[in-house]
């Protein structure tokens, strides 16, 4: 069954309880500051947002960006750069006006991160805006560097005395990854907050500026239907995928010292955890969404040493055939050393134990080099008591199975079970479907865009706060140790395939892997 469009004509926007408030806050003048300017991020994701954004009339009327990097450019080069990346990877073609507008307010500073001198420079060029414009304008500190200068930045912006404004806000944002552990994290936390207080720190999940992610609160919190069977009476096991097809491409340098766990179950996935376990926030403002998302992450039990080779699996993919031509094994990676045990694929069984969810398995499941590219929630709900149908009707009865997609493809289907028409009764599973696409028939913003226009103002719901970000080490923090201390080599799986059968051995009962 299709669902047709369900807004209501001439229905006035914001009367979604779940948004309201929110939506209606005006997006303040701002200066957007974006360390490592001409970085990869920066090319394909930062800059095109603000063109997309620009192109939509969401930015402020006043806006400025400042690009920051080592290398000494022209405001002119640097504006050409900004340029070309847009032109490469905007989701929409350029428009010469929009973007001559949005080129015009565009500087660049030259200086290595830990130069003081640079930062002078920086206040110096913030300050002659204000004095252009005649009002005060917020600042918005980007991150998008390698992050091994994200402390070392910030304690410039301290002593530079660029982190508070008598009248204007101040915001940090930082990108992942936050820590490579939960010391480093911590040690980074402290280090922000000795300088920034946590109300200007915006710690970026990309996941959650996600339509589809952000329609899972919608899904479950503005429909009467499902909550009531949200719960460890009816649901069986949650299983939470986010396979890709491609490999690691140039990215060996980062990706070698990160793996699977690291790169998408410590942020991406579990927070989709918590969007599907989290209780009910009292009001979706930032404080009461993330309380309640950081109860999820301290209900998982932390995993012991013991338990971990039976509720983890870890692998590399090896050579195989991936969209349409051969590959090369993850040890064949240009920049992967020949020995190296960082995992490619990596799957996980984790518990939320609490009222609602104990005994309940989350089964979690990420690699690269996967059959295709799909993230996808699907809740298994427990099987009918009894069944009264003679055998061979019995036989296509399934337990229902809510499956939420986020990309490609993004909607929600619910499988049933039906009498397939006939003058016996024999049943067959059948899916209800809800697709985005055809539904709002609209393109959904990047992610990057809903974040970067939310930071300008202040509102940090899909950001992670500090304790969040430290509970989710918590939970990867000891499978991250004890796999490092195991030798070599990895079970491998074919690239292009579903994965390795070693993923098997998480499951309970009659769990099976959805197929990719
Ligand atoms: C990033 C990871 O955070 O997320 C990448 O570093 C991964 O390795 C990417 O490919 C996936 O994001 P998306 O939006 O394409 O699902």
């Amino acid at each position: 069954m299709a669902v047709t469009a369900p807004l209501q004509e001439g229905q006035p926007e914001g009367e979604n309880p779940l948004t309201e408030g929110l939506e209606r806050l005006p997006v303040p003048p701002t200066t957007l500051v974006i360390f490592g300017a001409t970085g990869d991020l920066a090319r394909r994701k930062l800059l095109p947002a603000l063109y997309n954004l620009a192109h939509d009339g969401a930015l402020p009327e006043r806006f400025q960006l400042v690009g920051v990097a080592r290398k000494e450019r022209a405001h002119e080069d640097y504006r050409a750069e900004c340029e070309e990346a847009i032109r490469a990877f905007s989701r929409r073609p350029p428009d010469a006006d929009v973007l001559k507008g949005l080129l015009e307010n565009v500087r660049y500073v030259a200086g290595t991160f830990d130069d003081a001198s640079a930062y002078r420079t920086l206040g110096q060029t913030l300050d002659d805006f204000e004095r252009d414009a005649g009002e005060v304008l917020n600042r918005a500190f980007y991150l998008s560097t390698a992050p091994s200068f994200f402390p070392v930045i910030v304690r410039q912006l301290g002593s530079s005395k660029l982190a508070h404004h008598e009248h204007a806000a101040v915001r940090l944002i930082v990108e992942k990854p936050f820590g490579t552990t939960l010391k480093e994290a911590q040690e980074l936390n402290q280090t922000v907050l000795s300088i920034f207080d946590e109300s200007q720190v915006f710690r970026i999940d990309h996941y959650l500026g996600k339509e589809t992610v952000q329609n899972l609160l919608a899904f479950r919190f503005a429909n009467g239907m499902f909550e009531p069977l949200w719960n460890r009476n009816y649901i069986d096991s949650v299983q939470i995928t986010a396979s890709e097809d491609l490999g690691i491409g140039s990215r060996a340098a980062y990706y070698d010292r990160s793996g699977a766990l690291r790169d998408l179950i410590q942020n991406h996935m579990l927070q989709l955890l918590c969007n599907v376990a989290m209780e009910p926030p009292v009001n979706f403002t930032a404080e009461e969404v993330r309380n309640e998302k950081v109860k999820v992450l301290l209900a998982v039990p932390q995993p012991t040493a013991e338990a971990i080779s039976e509720m983890a699996v870890r692998a590399q993919y090896g050579p195989g055939h991936a969209g349409g031509e051969d590959v090369p094994g993850y040890l064949e990676e240009q920049g992967v050393p020949a020995d190296s045990t960082t995992e490619t694929f990596a799957a996980l069984r984790l518990e939320v134990d609490n009222w609602r969810w104990a005994g309940v398995p989350f089964y979690l499941r990420t690699g690269k080099r996967l059959a295709r590219k799909i993230t996808e929630i699907a809740v298994t709900l427990k099987p009918v008591p009894h069944l009264a149908f003679s055998q061979s009707g019995s036989l296509g009865v399934r337990p229902n199975q809510l499956v939420l997609t986020i990309q490609p493809n993004e909607g929600v289907s619910l499988s049933l079970g039906a009498k397939i028409p006939g003058t016996r009764m024999i049943i067959r599973p059948v899916k209800m479907e809800f697709q985005y696409g055809t539904t709002f028939l609209s393109q959904s913003p990047e992610a990057y865009e809903r974040l970067i226009t939310d930071v300008m103002r202040g509102d940090a719901t899909l950001f992670t706060r500090d304790d969040e970000v430290e509970a989710q080490w918590r939970i990867c923090d000891p499978i991250v140790s004890s796999w490092a201390a195991l030798p070599g080599p990895l079970p491998k799986y074919l690239a292009g395939s579903q994965g390795p059968e070693e993923a098997e051995q998480l499951l309970l009962a009659d769990d099976r892997w959805r197929a990719i």
